[in-house]
Order: structure tokens, then sequence, then C-alpha cells
């Protein structure tokens, strides 16, 4: 059995070939799934995608042409895929809904800290032989109020981290249970945004979330707040982002996930002009700080990514399917 793996990266192969290289043939493929790339899957029963690959309808029907009977995320998001047309296509897709909600949620905190503390400005500065501190003035976590967006495993995760900081946590999340974190008070998104120093988005992207964060609702937040983004670039408008930072009215934002990330992220683009000029701008904020999509990348997560993608290979291999791990 062949599966193509896409948008693949060393480290893709370095811990998805050891788990699954007695299950199935690999081949490795450094390009995006899209419909010029589709037709590198001939021959394969199976493709293995992640955040950036287009799985949009057109594409899925193109590989369903090709007798590709299943999609392997190695991701937890499925936003990119359209699970009706596979479904009508009969293309099995599977998931990893959980790897390490500890890595998102840690590096989320590490955005905050960073950014509280300029982290990042500071490093700099002493390499430079620059030890003043003029410019570096953060303040204290403890006794801030946090608002947690979405608690699922990822915001419950992020949650605690809050709390022990000192912080007062709040969480608007209209389909989870609140006993799933009964210590934080759960209350509306415009309570959350107007009550909250920082916000930490983690609900996936879906049509009702898409620019949760727009104009009226930044309007919303306190003059000087912070905002993180480590679950879906969409999720955040960005053009009125930068108003809002323009104004002064954002005080901090530290994103990990960019909208149109597709073009940009997981590649090095060092000796090109960048064509996006919103991302442009938005790295021109001494307040700003972004990742490139790295929340997701620790040992233990790479790990866990692979052993599931194993697992949903072997339940299609024998015609079954995990049920919490299959979209479609
Ligand atoms: P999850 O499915 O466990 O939790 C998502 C939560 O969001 C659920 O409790 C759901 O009820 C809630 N939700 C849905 N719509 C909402 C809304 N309108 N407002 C508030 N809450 C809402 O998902 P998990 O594992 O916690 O992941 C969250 C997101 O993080 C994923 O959808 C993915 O987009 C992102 N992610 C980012 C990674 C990165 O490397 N930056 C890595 C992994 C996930």
């Amino acid at each position: 059995m062949r599966v193509c793996v896409f948008s693949s990266k060393p480290y893709d192969e370095e811990y998805l070939s050891p788990a699954l290289a007695a299950d199935c043939e690999l081949i490795f493929l450094p390009v995006h799934l899209n419909e010029h790339t589709v037709s590198l899957a001939e021959g394969a029963e199976g493709i293995c995608c992640f955040v950036n690959d287009d799985l949009s309808a057109s594409v899925i029907n193109a590989l369903a042409k090709r007798n590709i009977q299943f999609i392997l995320l190695r991701c937890a998001g499925f936003n990119q895929v359209d699970v009706a047309a596979a479904k009508n296509a009969g293309v099995l897709v599977a998931r990893v809904p959980e790897y390490s909600p500890y890595a998102v949620a840690e590096h989320a905190a590490a955005l905050i800290l960073s950014l509280n503390r300029k982290i990042h400005r500071a490093h700099n500065r002493v390499r430079e032989g620059d030890y003043s501190l003029q410019g570096l003035m953060g303040f204290d976590l403890h006794g801030k109020t946090i608002g947690v967006v979405g608690a699922g495993k990822i915001g419950r995760a992020f949650a605690a981290i809050a709390c022990g900081f000192g912080c007062t946590v709040l969480i608007c999340d209209p389909i989870a249970d609140p006993a799933s974190c009964n210590w934080a008070r759960w209350v509306d998104l415009d309570t959350l945004l107007e009550q909250s120093q920082i916000v930490s988005l983690h609900c996936p992207l879906t049509p009702q979330t898409h620019h949760l964060i727009n104009d009226r609702t930044l309007a919303l937040m306190p003059i000087g707040a912070m905002l993180i983004n480590t679950s879906r670039g969409a999720l955040v408008d960005a053009r009125a982002v930068i108003e809002a930072l323009k104004s002064g009215h954002l005080g901090y934002l530290g994103l990990d996930v960019y909208e149109e990330e597709g073009d940009l992220f997981f590649e090095d683009l060092s000796n090109q002009v960048i064509q996006d000029d919103v991302f442009a701008r938005l790295t021109t904020f001494p307040n700003v700080l972004i990742t490139a999509h790295q929340a997701f990348f620790t040992h233990e997560a790479l790990s866990r990514i692979a052993q599931v993608t194993l697992l949903n290979l072997r339940a299609f291999k024998q015609g079954a399917s995990i049920a919490a791990n299959r979209i479609a």
C-alpha cells in the first residue's frame, strides 16, 4: 500500500517513517496538495495531509478519480476539508483530534510572557550590548483577567496555566459543558472581551467563528488589551487588528496563525520579497509577536501524531475506522 505525504518536511519524515514504514510505502512530497499537484497522488491508495493542503471539493473529486481511498490528516483542525465532498466521493478522512493540547496551550502562554516582558526585544538588545531597560516595562500577570474563547482540550489546558499565574479566568464556549472547567467563570463573548486584559482564542474555524475578532469585537476590548491567536488565522480580521494596533486600542498581539499563511508559513522565504502587505505591516509593530504555526511543534506532539496516524491507517486498511478520529 502506497501513501503520499503532502507538505512534508524533514521532521515529518523523521517521525512518520519509523511509525508507518512497516504498514505502507511512504512517498514524501514537499509540495502542498492542490489542483496542480493532485496528480502526484497517482498510484497511491491514500494520502497524508497537513493544515495548508487544499482539500476542497474539486481536489477531493480529483483524488477520488485517482482511486484515493483515504486521507490521513496529521492535524486536529479540519477547516481545510470539504467534508460533504469527501462523503459524497466515498473518500474516508481521519484526523488526529488530540496530540498534545499542552504544546499549543504552552505556546500561547509563551507568546503572552514574551509580549508582556518584551523578551524578543530584550534578547536583541543584549546581543547588541544595549543593557538599558527603557521601553521594556511589563505588568504582573497575577491578578489580571484572561479570557479563553473555546474550552476544548487546548482551551482547558491553557485555562489551567492562566490559573497557575494567579489570573481570573473567563471562558466563552457556547457548546461545551461548564462543568468541564467549573472553577472558571463562563460568560458570553461580549462580556469576555469587555472584561479581559488578555484574550486567547482556542475555538475552531467555522462559518460562525470566521472573523470572530473584527472591528466591533475589538472595540469591546479594554484599551491596551492583549490578543493571542494560536487557533486558526481566519478567526481574526487582520485588517481590523492593524487599525486597532495603529490607534493604540489593542496593546499587544501574539499570533501563531494567519489567515493567508498558506503562501508563507513552513517555508524559508528570507531571500524573497513578501507580497502580502497586510502580513508585512503586522511584522512592523513593536508590540506584535508572530510565530509561523509552530505551537504544535514539540517532540511529544509529533510522536503522538505519528502514532495516531498509524492507528487511523490500520483502521482504514481493515475496513474499519476509529469513530472519534473519523470526519468523513
Ligand atoms: P476542541 O474541539 O477540543 O475544542 C474546541 C472548542 O471550541 C470546543 O469546546 C467547542 O465547543 C468550542 N467552540 C466552538 N465554537 C465556538 C465559538 N463560536 N465560541 C467559543 N467556543 C467555541 O479543539 P482543540 O483540540 O482544543 O483545538 C482548538 C483549535 O486549535 C483547533 O480547532 C485548531 O484550529 C487549533 N490548533 C492549532 C494548533 C497550532 O499549532 N497552532 C495545533 C492544534 C490545534
